[in-house]
């Protein structure tokens, strides 16, 4: 009996196949996917052991979950039959900027539909991905959308009219923070060390910094301030970030994030 079917086998596919397997490997044989030239569904299947379909029927047939995992320019020429094939499933979307009226329009008779966006750690099982429900979930399916999403990292549940914002801080975050990796380092740089040694005290300060927040219970204003003393190096290294606005900036950054992701929703 399959359980959860992939439409698409790219690269976000395979984080979340990786994470149900790695979670509970039985899994396996209750995963099929498919891809529309059939290269990708063959190798994740070859490579984790899951089965491939060669069509949306056979895909479709026994499936509880489908998982539309293809690229958003796709749907507005998605097969005609995904009407009817997925009727009384749970479809779960994760492409971007496709709202929950847009994917209703190619699978009608849903009996749930869930639009998630998950971010780029999800491909190591540290992802955060936000969700939100077409209709009221069910206690048994909420606890179906929660595991499956919960295979590539943490999830939270979010108003569908707040996914631009969170696309702004949590979607395009990672490549706001690899941008900030990046100037740390390139400060290292000009401060003398090569290139290798500032770009691995960089990642890992980065990495530490992360866990340490994620551990601890205090704000990271107050974790900052915990080692920041007055007039002392941090202090001296921050009060050229607040002269230089980079809470602004860091603003401003999420808000064109929101407003790029606005506009893709609306013209897409
Ligand atoms: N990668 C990320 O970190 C990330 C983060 C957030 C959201 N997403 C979302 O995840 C989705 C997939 O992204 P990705 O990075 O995994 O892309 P990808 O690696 O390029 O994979 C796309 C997959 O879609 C398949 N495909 C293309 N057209 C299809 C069709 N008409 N029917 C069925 N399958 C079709 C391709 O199959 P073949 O190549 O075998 O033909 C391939 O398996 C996108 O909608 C993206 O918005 C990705």
């Amino acid at each position: 009996m399959v359980k959860t079917a992939f439409i698409g086998a790219g690269r976000m596919a395979s984080a979340i196949v990786d994470g149900l397997i790695a979670k509970s490997p039985d899994e396996k044989s209750k995963i099929r996917c498919f891809s529309a030239s059939g290269t990708s569904a063959t190798a994740l299947s070859q490579r984790t052991g899951i089965s491939h379909a060669d069509d949306l029927p056979a895909l479709l047939a026994d499936a509880e979950v489908v998982v539309v995992a293809f690229k958003p320019q796709h749907l507005a020429s998605a097969d005609p039959r995904l009407a009817e094939l997925t009727a009384g499933k749970i479809v779960l979307s994760v492409l971007a900027a496709k709202t929950v009226a847009q994917l209703a329009t190619v699978f009608p008779r849903a009996r749930n539909i869930i639009r998630t966006m998950p971010n780029t750690p999800s491909a190591i099982g540290a992802g955060i991905t936000g969700w939100c429900a077409k209709n009221e979930l069910s206690e048994d399916d909420r606890t179906v959308v929660v595991s499956l999403l919960g295979a590539i990292g943490r999830e939270i549940e979010i108003l569908e009219s707040k996914i631009d914002g969170l696309m702004g801080v949590s979607g395009c975050g990672p490549a706001f923070v690899f941008e900030f990796t990046a100037s740390l380092r390139d400060g290292g740089v000009a401060a003398g060390l090569t290139l290798e040694e500032a770009e691995q005290l960089a990642i890992e300060t980065v990495l530490g910094s992360a866990r340490l927040m994620a551990r601890s219970s205090l704000s990271p204003e107050e974790l900052r301030n915990q080692v920041t003393s007055p007039h002392g190096t941090t202090y001296a290294g921050l009060q050229r970030m607040a002269a230089h606005d980079i809470r602004g900036i860091m603003k401003e950054a999420v808000l064109a994030a929101k407003a790029r992701s606005e506009e893709l929703s609306r013209t897409s």
